[in-house]
């Protein structure tokens, strides 16, 4: 037997007693690789005696494909066995019940939020939004808020670093800005007044207890026309409670104070107490739009007046789902949020 046969004998075997395709591989590369022991024969052609080069050459080649062959061969020999070992071992149990997918819901301040929009939506109030990091003009200096009002304090509102002054800019304390944002749109744009908006979203101060966080939602209303006055007000208001908690709820307006209404006051509700007493929850804030407010944005006080409120939304939520705690509703604990999904 020549020398070439002999290893290309000796491959075969080991190819047949290789158990995995790394061991295959491992061979492949023994073998056909760049420094492989049959392309190192390959290479070692050009120094034989011309004569010999031709006969030699051919059973170099015959070896390689040879050997390539059975290397293929067993590669797919392995990979069908694993196959059939898995089918074998692998069943499917096609009584097992199926697997659900979880199903999610709605956050309650979400669907307090649609339901407002809702409502006021079928009242012919355009929904509108606005920016959360605000000016100080529009958060305050539009809406008649004197330079030293407490709620401008640096212990009460976040402000931005860095800037101060009067274009310092905030986390707004409120949505009332959204007010001055959409009476000088219309002003611009002549679409009003009259108009009726309200406005959802964020905002922040710096509190924290049973009825207060730090952020909060707001919605806010406005309505400017030739006529509007507090009895309709108060009519919406009535109307907004009935339609929102469903049933009657004890409330009564008490006057208040705001630098941008006037009259003001606000709106507080019966919450009932575990221990069976009630104790009065202030859900708004509300009033008569201020002659001065109109005048920064360009309205005439003496043709339109109007009216405004501003609505705690967690607190509405708390009433009408009977939750005791404000805080509950931002601590993510999923057994309280499953409750309402
Ligand atoms: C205002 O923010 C006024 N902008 C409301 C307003 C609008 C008055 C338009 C007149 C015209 P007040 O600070 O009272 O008002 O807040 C309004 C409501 O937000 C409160 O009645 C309460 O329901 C809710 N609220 C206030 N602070 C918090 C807080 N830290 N956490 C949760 N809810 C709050
Ligand atoms: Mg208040």
């Amino acid at each position: 037997m020549s020398e070439i046969q002999a290893l290309t004998q000796q491959a075969l075997a080991d190819i047949d007693a290789a158990a995995t395709p790394d061991a295959i591989e491992a061979l492949r590369v023994a073998l056909l690789g760049k420094s492989g022991t049959i392309t190192g024969r390959l290479k070692q052609l050009g120094a034989l005696p011309p004569e010999q080069r031709k006969a030699a050459g051919e059973a170099i080649n015959q070896a390689r494909d040879t050997v390539s062959t059975a290397l293929a061969a067993r590669k797919t020999a392995l990979a069908d066995a694993a196959l059939d070992a898995r089918l074998a071992t692998e069943t499917v149990d096609v009584t097992l019940p199926g697997v659900d997918a979880e199903r999610g819901g709605l956050h309650p301040i979400s669907r307090t939020l649609e339901r407002m929009a809702d409502i006021f939506g079928r009242l012919g109030f355009e929904l509108t939004e606005g920016p959360e990091i605000e000016d100080d003009w529009h958060n305050f200096e539009a809406l008649n808020f004197p330079p030293h009002h407490p709620a401008r304090a640096m212990h009460d509102t976040f402000y931005i670093a860095d800037e101060g002054g009067e274009g310092r800019r905030l986390l707004r304390t409120h949505t009332s800005g959204m007010q001055v944002r959409y009476m000088l749109q219309a002003v611009a744009d002549g679409s009003g007044p009259p108009l009726r908006m309200i406005s959802l979203g964020k905002v922040y101060r710096s509190d924290s207890d049973q009825t207060h966080t730090p952020m909060f939602h707001q919605c806010e209303g406005l309505l400017i026309d030739g006529h509007a006055s507090l009895a309709d007000l108060k009519g919406t208001l009535v109307e907004f409670v009935r339609a929102f908690f469903e049933r009657d709820f004890e409330m009564r307006f008490r006057p208040s104070y705001f630098p941008f209404t006037e009259p003001s006051a606000e709106l507080d509700i019966a919450w009932q107490q575990p221990d069976g007493s009630t104790r009065w929850l202030e859900v708004l804030g509300c009033g008569m739009v201020h002659p001065n407010v109109l005048r920064n944005v360009g309205i005439d006080p003496e043709k339109y007046t109007g009216y405004a409120f501003g609505m705690g939304v967690e607190r509405l939520t708390m009433l009408r789902y009977g939750v005791d705690d404000l805080r509950a509703f931002f601590e993510n604990d999923v057994r309280f949020l499953r409750q309402f999904a």
